[in-house]
This record gives C-alpha cells, sequence and structure tokens, in this order.
C-alpha cells in the first residue's frame, strides 16, 4: 500500500533504513552475531573465483559485491552481464560458485544463464526479494533480500538490500575463514550508522529538488562521474536518472571521461560528481575541474570529512566499503526529483516493465 505517498518509488526510498535494520535482525542470532548458512560460506570459500550474474540495477550492485567479496572474503570475483554470459561464455575457473542477482527472481536473461550453470553442474546461489521464485528454485542456495515489495519499476531499496546482503554474505565467508579484514569488520555496527545516515538523507528532500530544479530542469543529457565504488554509484545513478526522466545519462568512471566523452560537454552540461573515496576524491575533484572549464555545470556529492565548499550534497560519514548504501539515496531522489518535475509516471516509465521475463 502506497499510504500517503504519492509514489512508490519514494516510499521505497524512506523504507531503506528500515530494510537495513530488518537485514540485520534477519542474518542475526540472540548474540548479536552475524549468521548466514553455512554450506553457503564453505562453498564460496571452497571456490576458486565467485562469479556474479545479474541485469541492470542488480548488475550494478554486482559491482559492489565484487569489492566486497574481495575485501572480506579474499575470493576473486567476475561480475557479469547475464545476456552477455548467455552467448559469450567467458572461461570457467576450475571451482566456480554462481551469485545470481536479481530483485524479482524472474529475470528470463539470469534464468537463461542458470540453466546453463545447472546443466554445467556447478555450485549457484540466488540472492532475490521473492521467495520461492524461479531463480530461488533452481538454484541451489538463496540468500533472501528482505526488503519487503517493490512496486516502483525504478529499483531503489532492493539495490540497497543486494549491497547490505552482499555485505553480510562477504563478512560471513571472511569469517569461516578467519580473515583479519572480516574479523576487523563490525558490520552490525556499521549497517546501524547506515540506517542512521540514510534516515537523514531521505530528510534532505526539499534541498533535493531545489538542486534538481536548478541543475536538471532544461538538460537532455547529463553525466556522473566518480572513481571506484563511487564509479558503481555512477553507472546506477545514470540509469536511474534515464528510467524514470528520460535524461540521457551516462555514469562514467572519473579518469575516463577525457579520453573522449569529455568531447560531449557544452555550456550547461550537467555533470555529478560522486566522492566518497579519499584517495581518488581530488582526482575526481580534478577531473570536475576539467569540465568545468569547458562549461559544465558541476554538482559534487561528498563525504563528510572530504566535502569542500560549494559541494550541494554532504552524505554521513559511513564505512569505507558501504559509501554506496548512502550515496545512492541523493542519487535515487535526484532521479525521483527530475521525473516529477518533467510531469513523468514515475512509478511507471515508459516501454519498461517491473520483471522482464523474455530474453
Ligand atoms: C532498474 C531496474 C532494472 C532491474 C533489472 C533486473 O531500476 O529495475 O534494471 O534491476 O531488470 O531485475 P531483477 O533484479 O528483478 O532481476
Amino acid at each position: 500500500e502506497k499510504g500517503t505517498y504519492e509514489h512508490y518509488m519514494l516510499k521505497e526510498v524512506d523504507e531503506q533504513p528500515a530494510v537495513m535494520r530488518r537485514l540485520v535482525k534477519e542474518y542475526t542470532n540472540e548474540q548479536g552475531e552475524l549468521v548466514v548458512d553455512s554450506t553457503i560460506t564453505e562453498r564460496l570459500n571452497m571456490s576458486d573465483r565467485v562469479y556474479i550474474v545479474a541485469c541492470g540495477t542488480s548488475w550494478h550492485a554486482g559491482w559492489v559485491g565484487k569489492q566486497l567479496i574481495e575485501q572480506l572474503a579474499g575470493v576473486p570475483v567476475e561480475v557479469h552481464v547475464a545476456s552477455e554470459f548467455a552467448y559469450n561464455m567467458p572461461l570457467i575457473s576450475e571451482k566456480p560458485f554462481f551469485i545470481f542477482i536479481s530483485q524479482s527472481g524472474e529475470t528470463a536473461d539470469s534464468r537463461q544463464v542458470l540453466v546453463k550453470v545447472n546443466e554445467l553442474g556447478y555450485d549457484s546461489m540466488t540472492m532475490t526479494n521473492v521467495a520461492g521464485s524461479t531463480l530461488s528454485r533452481e538454484a541451489i542456495h538463496t540468500m533472501l533480500l528482505h526488503a519487503g515489495p517493490e512496486i516502483a519499476v525504478a529499483s531503489t531499496k532492493a539495490y540497497t538490500a543486494q549491497i547490505a546482503t552482499l555485505a553480510i554474505l562477504a563478512k560471513a565467508a571472511g569469517m569461516a575463514s578467519a580473515k583479519v579484514e572480516a574479523e576487523q569488520f563490525d558490520l552490525v555496527h556499521e549497517l546501524g550508522l547506515v540506517a542512521a545516515g540514510m534516515e537523514r538523507l531521505v530528510g534532505e528532500k526539499d534541498m533535493i529538488s531545489s538542486l534538481v530544479k536548478e541543475k536538471l530542469s532544461e538538460t537532455r543529457n547529463a553525466f556522473y562521474i566518480g572513481r571506484g565504488l563511487d564509479y558503481f554509484v555512477s553507472m546506477e545513478a545514470a540509469l536511474k536518472l534515464k528510467e524514470i526522466s528520460y535524461i540521457q545519462a551516462e555514469g562514467f568512471a572519473a579518469g575516463e571521461l577525457k579520453h573522449g566523452t569529455i568531447a560531449l560537454i557544452e555550456e550547461g552540461t550537467p555533470v555529478i560528481g560522486v566522492i566518497t573515496e579519499e584517495e581518488t576524491g581530488a582526482h575526481t575533484r580534478g577531473n570536475l575541474k576539467e569540465v568545468e572549464s569547458r562549461g559544465a555545470s558541476t554538482l559534487v556529492v561528498s563525504m563528510e570529512g572530504l566535502e569542500r565548499e560549494g559541494d550541494g550534497i554532504v552524505l554521513p560519514k559511513v564505512h569505507s566499503l558501504l559509501t554506496p548504501l548512502v550515496s545512492v539515496v541523493p542519487i535515487q531522489l535526484i532521479a525521483y526529483y527530475a521525473s516529477l518535475q518533467r510531469g513523468l509516471d514515475v512509478d511507471k516509465p515508459r516501454n519498461l516493465a517491473k520483471s522482464v521475463t523474455v530474453e
């Protein structure tokens, strides 16, 4: 039920702090320790390589998952678009472990890969919001996202639930193989900080709405740039903006912009920089300067501690591996207000269906 909300999307954006807390509850025991089905963590740790397969927003979450699993569990990860994997299968390692990420659990492109993976006899897991969905039934293991039904076509709370669930999996696998990085990462505490941070951000709707009015009301195109995790969030940011506001948008690795795409920057082109990493933040700021001097209208989303005067949105500080969970919130709201201000159908954008059951 939408309740007092005008759109499901806004309701689902607002639910994200509660989803983070629910996930912590679902995946902890009475002692407050994280618990993940040990057959899953064993299989993941026994594998020599993890293959994440997904589409769209779930694929973007997969990129963040790669960082989490590599950093905390120490197992190398490849991330693949399902529709490509199905027909262009890469060389598979000796002991692969497949993770299918799918909000609906019904996406045909992902299912097609799972069918092949099953034929080849590989171990697999589906991370989904829908218990009993096709992908959940056909994979060997399942982890649920516990995000509650997601109705709006644009995925929001499922994306953050996917990242949090991937973090839970990565931490549990790292603990099971005694990785210091996992032992030193107090995920339950950190997800609590994330939930509080998200709460603050969803309270900044009026400010974000006016930023959108100022920066995106006239434009036909826009760019998001970032490095590392901020790059992955930039890809998701562009998809969100495209699908509901119909503004042509691209998410870019900030350093790659100058290798061609900078030719598209004109007077007034919006370029939004996402900066949550200390190490790469200065470089992204340099890239923003480059486009500003070519006329771009820039907006910076930065993390507390890294902010500079003039930054449009300052994010609450969270653990460096979990920054997408907070940086994506204003980005979802930017897309929401861009759509709303254009008078478009926020929850049901043209040409799109909630689950894509054709290849
Ligand atoms: C974007 C969006 C799509 C889905 C994609 C995969 O907001 O919703 O990109 O993420 O179609 O869907 P699932 O996760 O259900 O497999």
